[in-house]
């Protein structure tokens, strides 16, 4: 038998030795448009690990670059030895951003990269007149060795350090050489994990307490000693404290969070959800562990934000999936849609009692345990922000104004989120950010980076672990 492992989801499909892939996959509800005759393209997966040699009909249908990259026609292929395989079917949607911004023109081409834990993207930019050129996306391919930063640390910490930061910096190098090799700067904006490994240093105190970061400093390279064929500058922003790293604080510097008027706040929604609060000058931040629920994991049928899932539910039980069609499974933004809808029609109570499995759609349902999983995303989150607005002698429902951040933060329905008890505030005050890590990259071509340590050394990191109420808050907000 041969294992055939289906990327971003890590769905594993087991098949004898010579089973034509058409058959493995339309199992696992993939479409084979042109009847697997090789005339589409529909049907392309990337090999990401393993191996499957091209075939004549591959040859036909890809150029040198894609061949090279691994681009195969699944429908020409039979199982062979053990792969793991991107579908294109199955390509999630990565945040990019087009939103205009004040700046002093300099000379020259830049480059701002977004490097999440899944998604990478980075943009090229005319210098002088700010103008985006061009822009890549892509999953990150340290995803083979764990979904979230947890697991990227644990087999970090059992020798696969070097090869984590071996594999983003050829994943970067490639798309910054696509973009342009006259690029003369390159910022780099990533969580406390991605900065760490990017610039090859010690994950290790990420993932144990106090999860503090080994040098929270920004790095600097030569693009020539990352191996890439540019003498750029590359600079990766600075880990603001503990898990809140350069992304937050790219994101506090392009919603300009520290010259907002009132108690203002940014949260970054994922498996780590990073809180920040500021007024008058004073600036608090922390991180909450939220588990992957709003990721699509550990739920029954969850599954990221790619084609086929549900990504909204309506109050009479009408689902929307992504790109149409039959589905598959349910994303962060469904899950927070269906418990919505769930409290509204009283199937599913206050505390989150839902008796048995709810039918969203003929293959995905809702169960009582994917309520529990989302009471303890929720729960986290709403503790993180509560603790830290009290800090200000305030309640989340006294904030002016609620910056989500990132690609989940833009899909969420925040009526269904003030709803579910995620955020306590008027819905009319929460303003999805779009993807804030990128345009504060952006913003960091433009400005000294001096500017963004200093931002940095003004926001307080506050260990929730440590706030004695924590897990009593934790508690009280895990309630819908
Ligand atoms: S299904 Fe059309 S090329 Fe494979």
């Amino acid at each position: 038998m041969t294992t055939i492992t289906l990327a971003p989801m890590g769905l594993r499909l087991e098949a004898a030795a010579g089973t034509p892939l058409r058959d493995v996959l339309f199992g696992a509800g993939v479409e084979f448009p042109c009847g697997g005759r090789g005339r589409c393209k529909g049907c392309r997966v990337r090999v990401v690990d393993g191996e499957m040699i091209s075939s004549a009909d591959d040859r036909a249908a890809f150029s040198e670059t894609e061949l090279r990259n691994g681009w195969r026609l699944a429908c020409r292929h039979a199982a062979g030895g053990d792969v793991t395989l991107e579908l294109a079917q199955w390509e999630m949607a990565v945040l990019g951003d087009a939103e205009d911004f004040v700046f002093t023109p300099h000379a020259g081409l830049g480059i701002a990269v977004d490097l999440g834990t899944t998604t990478i993207a980075a943009q090229l930019l005319d210098l002088t007149t700010g103008q985006v050129l061009a822009a890549k996306t892509a999953l990150n391919t340290q995803a083979r060795h764990g979904a979230d930063v947890l697991s990227r640390a644990a087999y970090a910490m059992t020798g696969g350090a070097s090869e984590l930061t071996a594999l983003i910096r050829v994943q970067i190098g490639a798309m910054v050489t696509e973009l342009s090799s006259d690029a003369r700067q390159i910022v780099v904006a990533g969580n406390s994990a991605m900065h760490h490994s990017f610039g090859g240093l010690d994950i290790t105190p990420l993932a144990t307490h106090p999860f503090l970061p080994h040098h929270p400093e920004t790095l600097h390279f030569a693009g020539a000693d990352l191996g890439w064929p540019t003498d750029a500058a590359v600079e990766v922003l600075p880990c603001i404290g503990g898990l809140v790293g350069g992304d937050v604080l790219a994101g506090v510097m392009a919603t300009g969070l520290a010259q907002r008027r009132g108690l203002v706040a940014l949260v970054d929604l994922g498996t780590n959800g990073e809180v920040v609060v500021a007024q008058g000058g004073k600036m608090l931040c922390t991180s909450t562990a939220a588990g992957p629920a709003f990721e699509g994991a550990r739920i029954t049928h969850g599954m990221r934000a790619a084609t086929g899932a549900i990504d909204a539910v309506e109050a009479n039980e009408t689902c929307r999936v992504i790109g149409g069609g039959t589905a598959r499974g349910i994303c962060g933004s469904g899950l927070v849609d269906a418990v919505a809808a769930g409290l509204d029609l009283g199937i599913i109570t206050p505390n989150g009692w839902l008796e048995c499995d709810w039918p969203l759609s003929d293959d995905v349902v809702l169960t009582p345990r994917d309520v529990r999983e989302l009471q303890l995303a929720k729960g986290a989150i709403a503790a993180g922000l509560k603790l830290l607005t009290a800090r200000f002698n305030a309640t989340p429902a006294e904030l002016d104004m609620l910056y989500l951040a990132g690609a989940f933060g833009n899909a969420i329905n925040r009526t269904s989120a003030v709803r579910i008890g995620l955020l306590r505030i008027d819905p009319e005050c929460i303003v999805p950010a779009g993807n804030t890590a990128l345009k504060g990259a952006k913003r960091a071509l433009f400005q000294e980076m001096v500017d963004f340590e200093t931002l940095a050394k003004k926001i307080d990191y506050v260990p929730l672990s440590e706030e004695p109420q924590f897990q009593d808050t934790f508690a009280e907000e895990m309630r819908f």
